[in-house]
């Protein structure tokens, strides 16, 4: 009965939040949880297993499955999921193991900690520069920077979009480099119908705040041999061989190096939910994204101001954000027309975190790259931003202030 009480407390609560003001505001996610996603959150609440129960294990059963994926192990953040698999590229455990020093490319243009575990487990990074249309390393440009020291690839599956995987991939596995593939933005995005995140040794997917599914913190990764998932099994709490099945396990045993990396129950109940919406969401979002595009360049005040990012060839994609990259004669103008579009609530924000040589921490850290083989995430960083897909429908009202707003970059 005091269950019962507690969920139609919530849905009332949910019910009321949805009357909120009406006025027009444009965040990076609006309508982040449905009510049947707190529903399934309170479910585990009220029971009080709350941390790695059989929800964890059912979220991460149901993801491989529908991935295409051998196995799949849940964690607590994206960013823990590329902790993960870099750590084990280097573990004692694992067969052909890389040795600290061995290099590792990384895109430019990428997150914080995309870039951090590779340094963390005793790498070294070598910066690259990335497609100034998908955002991504091309083929080409991967085959370029490949030298004898190459041992490992972090690919960046950006807002989306992806680079030529197969090609990338049979490429790295003939020269026997490890590729992860950082999905962290490109849930359910299938290159020539297969998902991103599978055509890697490692795919990581990240579900935070306004990606394509959020269980406010939370992640997978995904791998292909049982060897690996049971490092990361191992590497994901403490070290120890208590979930390997292991018919000789005391439970305190513990086999290898660990971090406490566990998910929540609490956060699988939502992802799960969330995630058997996806296809509903990656369809509201591709419908979001084309209205938009059509307003604008139908509008009689389009003159080119804008590029869109264009999806990569055989791409099905799931759109994360919109991102838009100024013209050059409009470039000089991105910081006034940010304030601008932030003070009319368009929120926005840099494309990844921009050219990451860029940052302090680079510095800090002695990392050496060559500035004139960045230009492109160099020109995305000087031109580049992006603004909300919401999972609902805009209606003609919104997509008309958003167009108008856009397009005043001329009169700023
Ligand atoms: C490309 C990329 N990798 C990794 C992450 C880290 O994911 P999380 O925020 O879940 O730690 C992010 C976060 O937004 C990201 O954009």
């Amino acid at each position: 009965m005091k269950y019962r009480y507690k969920l139609s407390l919530l849905k009332k609560i949910f019910k009321d939040k949805k009357k909120e003001s009406k006025k027009f505001s444009y965040p990076l996610l609006t309508d982040g949880y449905s009510s049947s996603d707190l529903q399934e959150a309170s479910k585990i609440l009220l029971s009080e297993r709350i941390t790695m129960s059989k929800m964890t294990k059912k979220f991460e059963k149901f993801f491989a499955n529908k991935i295409g994926a051998r196995y799949a192990l849940m964690v607590n953040s994206g960013s823990s999921a590329n902790l993960l698999a870099t750590f084990c590229l280097l573990n004692p455990y694992k067969k052909n193991r890389l040795k600290k020093g061995d290099e590792c490319l990384v895109p430019a243009l990428c997150w914080s900690t995309s870039l951090w575990p590779i340094v963390q487990a005793g790498l070294k990074p070598i910066f690259v520069d990335v497609n100034i249309n998908t955002f991504t390393i091309d083929f080409e440009t991967i085959k370029k920077s490949v030298t004898k020291k190459t041992k490992a690839v972090m690919l960046l599956n950006v807002l989306g979009n992806c680079s030529e995987m197969e090609k990338i991939k049979n490429f790295l596995r003939k020269k026997k480099i490890f590729l992860i593939e950082d999905t962290c933005e490109a849930l359910g995005s299938k290159y020539k119908n297969k998902y991103l995140g599978t055509f890697g040794d490692f795919g990581t997917y990240s579900f935070y705040y306004s990606h394509q599914i959020t269980s406010g913190e939370g992640g997978m990764i995904v791998c292909k041999s049982k060897k690996d998932y049971e490092i990361l099994k191992s590497l994901r709490a403490h070290g120890w061989d208590r979930e390997l099945n292991k018919k000789n396990s005391k439970g305190f045993n513990f086999v290898n190096e660990g971090f406490n990396l566990r998910p929540l129950d609490l956060t699988a109940a939502i992802g799960l939910n969330q995630f058997k919406r996806l296809n509903f969401l990656k369809k509201i979002r591709s419908k979001n994204r084309n209205k938009i595009i059509k307003s604008l360049i139908s509008s009689k005040k389009w003159s080119n101001q804008y590029l869109f990012f264009e999806p990569q060839k055989y791409l099905e994609p799931s759109w994360f954000g919109f991102p838009l990259m100024l013209n050059n004669k409009n470039k000089k103008n991105k910081i006034k027309l940010l304030n601008y579009l932030n003070k009319k609530k368009i929120e926005t924000r840099p494309i990844i975190s921009g050219n990451f040589a860029n940052q302090p921490a680079i510095k800090k850290y002695n990392i050496k790259f060559k500035k004139n083989e960045l230009k492109n995430s160099q020109e995305i960083e000087d031109r580049g931003f992006f603004i909300g897909l919401p999972t609902k429908i805009l209606d003609k009202v919104e997509i008309n202030k958003i167009t108008n707003l856009l397009l005043n970059v001329n009169n700023l």
